[in-house]
């Protein structure tokens, strides 16, 4: 594992604070340490104090100085100002927002039940807008910042996952809307839409290797996406190379989402129709 940034200057965002929700593992986790070895002071947020408080030992451990850790569901607005005011007590200050906790589960639509519907957009939409809005509100409506939110593929369809493209397309709706109406503040806010990306979130999938090796044959590079290349986009977007961008998506995904149907739609009872080409009575 590099203690330096394998793409950026080391010190490039040295003396600003980081939040990243759904630090603790997979992708939050590579982002949190690249900002962190930019130079960026990091807090890591997330439900479970057993994802937590390990990554944020682990963390400050690489990095040579501290990772602060804190519990905090986002879909529960006190906890969330609570965040705000315990990171604005240690660190005075907050640069960098970076909303990646989120998460659902695979399922054909007619299967999502409306409990499970309302958690997934719970969690993906309603989860950014209280992450935000608790920034804007704590901090940076004064002060500026950069905002990056993590989404997934919405620009076609999604299928099996209707819940959670519907609440990412919405951040990413929310996301475009922000931009225009906190310009003003110095508030930068940008997506990131990662395609198939090799993470510990592979494992909340039934067979979820299985299915990501297979997915890989949909995908014009051929491969899944590693953690830090989603990463590297969070930290150049996080970086002044981003100031003259806001409201944008930026997908990462190895060309995933110009090409390739995974989606099995059955044929016709009786195959598919005979094509004859149609012709005019004048036509030969
Ligand atoms: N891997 C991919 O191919 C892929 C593709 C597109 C988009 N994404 C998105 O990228 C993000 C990171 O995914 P990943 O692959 O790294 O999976 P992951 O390891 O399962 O990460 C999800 C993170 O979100 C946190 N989280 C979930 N619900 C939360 C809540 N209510 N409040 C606060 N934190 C919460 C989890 O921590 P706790 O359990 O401790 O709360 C966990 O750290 C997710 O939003 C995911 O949907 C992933």
């Amino acid at each position: 594992m590099p203690d330096s940034s394998a793409i950026f200057r080391d010190d490039l965002l040295a003396g600003q604070v980081a939040l990243v929700t759904g630090g603790g593992t997979g992708i939050g986790a590579a982002i949190a340490l690249e900002l962190g070895r930019l130079g960026a002071q990091v807090v890591i947020a997330s439900r479970k104090q057993s994802h937590i408080e390990p990554a944020a030992a682990g963390m400050s451990e690489l990095l040579g100085r501290p990772v602060t850790g804190l519990v905090c569901d986002i879909r529960d607005r006190e906890a969330v100002d609570a965040v705000y005011k315990d990171l604005l007590a240690r660190h005075e200050r907050l640069d960098i927002l970076v909303n990646n906790g989120g998460g659902q589960f695979f399922g054909p639509a007619e299967t999502i039940s409306g409990r499970g519907w309302d958690a997934v957009v719970g969690t993906n939409l309603t989860g950014t807008w209280n992450m935000v809005h608790g920034a804007h509100k704590a901090w940076m409506g004064r002060h500026g910042g950069r905002i990056l939110n993590i989404t997934m593929l919405t620009k076609r369809t999604f299928p099996g996952m209707a819940h959670s493209v519907s609440a990412r397309a919405g951040v990413e709706a929310l996301t475009r809307t922000l931009a225009v109406e906190w310009a003003g503040t110095g508030i930068r806010i940008n997506c990131i839409a990662p395609g198939l990306v090799l993470s510990s979130g592979v494992a909340t999938y039934p067979n979820g290797a299985q299915l990501f090796r297979q997915m890989q044959q949909h995908i014009p590079l051929k491969r899944a996406g590693s953690m830090d290349e989603i990463a590297w986009m969070t930290a150049f977007l996080a970086s002044p190379a981003g100031d003259y961008i806001t409201g944008q998506t930026f997908t990462v995904d190895g060309g995933k989402e110009l090409w390739g149907d995974w989606w099995p739609i059955a044929d016709p009872k009786g195959g598919l129709p005979e094509v004859e080409i149609p012709k005019w009575p004048w036509e030969a």
